[in-house]
């Protein structure tokens, strides 16, 4: 069992270096370092381009950093094998990425129970679980439609009720609203919220917008592949221009 407050993410002076086409590499985290906590609610922001996704997937075992140590739920992943880091996200992340990533062939039902099928769940069971979460995102009347037969907001819902049905200890999402509008954006992010307070699910998310931010307990905000501040959600975005010297 999972305590709270238990340090569940641990970067290490993490650094990332893409090869670039003409030769050499560019760096793009360099030495980031932070905790995180089960239960924690954690907003990234940053300007465009300075490492958010980067740092995000590194934290998803979606890929692995050029050094550093990092540690998932007290694993060192940075020497695991694809199989291995496969196995960890399906046991302990649920995803959500800002274009949904749902497969377009695939009814709304479909789509929520395919990361099921790893779980050694009978398909009743699967079935059952991926109903409930239909429901909880308020889509339980949707279950036969095609993806491209829903709006962006709702195609979000199905992306999470799919995160959700893996039960998952820790969902990471990727400018979860960056393609919804700011009401339906608000609707998700109450709904994480609810995750966050009501199970203990821990979240970490990017988000461009400060207002979605507030939503969070704790932002991280990084320049130029450094976090130049971690703390508190400022009081007004003002106040974090002046902590990240308006970077
Ligand atoms: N797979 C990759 N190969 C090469 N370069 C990459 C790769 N992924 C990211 N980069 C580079 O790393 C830098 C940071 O990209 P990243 O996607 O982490 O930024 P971001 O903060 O998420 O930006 P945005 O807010 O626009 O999503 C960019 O210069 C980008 O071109
Ligand atoms: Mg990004």
């Amino acid at each position: 069992m999972m305590k709270k407050n238990e340090n569940i993410i641990s970067m290490n002076k993490i650094c990332k270096s893409f090869p670039l086409e003409i030769g050499g590499a560019q760096q793009v985290l360099f030495d980031v370092s932070f905790t995180v906590s089960s239960g924690e609610f954690v907003a990234i922001m940053g300007p465009s381009g300075s490492g958010k996704s980067t740092c995000m997937n590194i934290i998803g075992a979606l890929d692995t950093p050029t050094s550093g140590v990092y540690e998932l739920y007290g694993k060192n992943i940075t020497n695991m094998t694809d199989d291995e880091l496969a196995i960890i996200r399906n046991e302990y992340i649920g995803f959500v990425f800002q274009n949904f990533n749902l497969l377009s062939k695939r009814n709304v039902l479909d789509n929520v129970m395919l990361p099921l099928m790893y779980r050694g769940m009978s398909p009743d069971e699967r079935i059952r679980r991926s109903r409930e979460m239909l429901r909880r995102v308020g889509l339980e009347n949707f279950e036969t439609y095609l993806p491209t037969q829903l709006s962006g907001g709702m195609k979000q819902r199905v992306a999470i009720a799919r995160a959700l049905a893996g039960e998952p200890k820790l969902i990471l999402a990727d400018e979860p609203t960056g393609a919804l509008d700011s009401k339906m954006g608000n609707e998700i992010l109450h709904f994480f919220k609810e995750l966050n307070n009501d199970l203990g699910i821990t979240i970490i998310m990017i988000t461009h917008e400060f207002d979605i931010a507030q939503y969070a307990k704790r932002l991280i905000h990084i320049y130029d592949g450094r976090i130049n501040y971690d703390g508190v959600i400022p009081k007004s975005e003002d106040a974090l221009n002046r902590k990240t010297h308006g970077k």
